[in-house]
């Protein structure tokens, strides 16, 4: 479904990668937001997670694909955030299978992790794959219960 905006974000260690992910996303028709890093200039994973989260929870987006090192700091980061479902992947059937069971929002995977040409499968799997509901919302449910929880604390 190509009437989705796709939100992306990366540090330091992930924009090229971002780039031509943003291209190819682009080029199937797909609307993106870019929140940067925008230089190879060191900086702050969470930051960048955070801003692309915050395009989520506001709307103005509805998955995003965030790309560091590794994906594991920007999947730790965005998971902080409520109504984010975080999902690091290195393997088109998790990417796929966090689409259709958990509801998965949002894409992680690290740049020094995959090539190119596995990410952009990543990307195909994840955008391309709906929420089949049904057995599995009351367990998404039971994320949403854990994070009001843990936000009375
Ligand atoms: C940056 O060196 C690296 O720590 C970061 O990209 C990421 O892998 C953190 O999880």
């Amino acid at each position: 479904m190509a009437n989705k905006t796709i939100v992306l974000a990366c540090d330091h260690a992930a924009l090229d990668l971002k780039k031509k992910v943003i291209t190819h996303l682009e080029d199937l028709g797909y609307a993106t937001v870019d929140v940067g890093t925008h230089t190879t200039d060191s900086c702050a994973y969470p930051e960048y997670a955070s801003a692309a989260c915050q395009k989520i929870q506001n709307g103005e987006a509805d998955l995003g694909i965030l790309i560091c090192g590794t994906g594991i700091g920007m999947g730790m980061a965005a998971n902080k955030h409520r109504g984010i479902r975080a999902a690091i992947c290195s393997d088109t059937f998790s990417a796929s299978a966090t689409r259709l069971h958990n509801d998965a929002n949002v894409l992680c995977f690290g740049a020094r992790v995959v090539g190119e040409g596995v990410a952009m499968q990543l990307v195909d799997a994840f955008i391309g794959t709906e929420y089949e509901g049904g057995r599995h919302q009351s367990r998404v449910d039971m994320l949403t219960a854990i994070e009001e929880r843990e936000a009375r604390r």
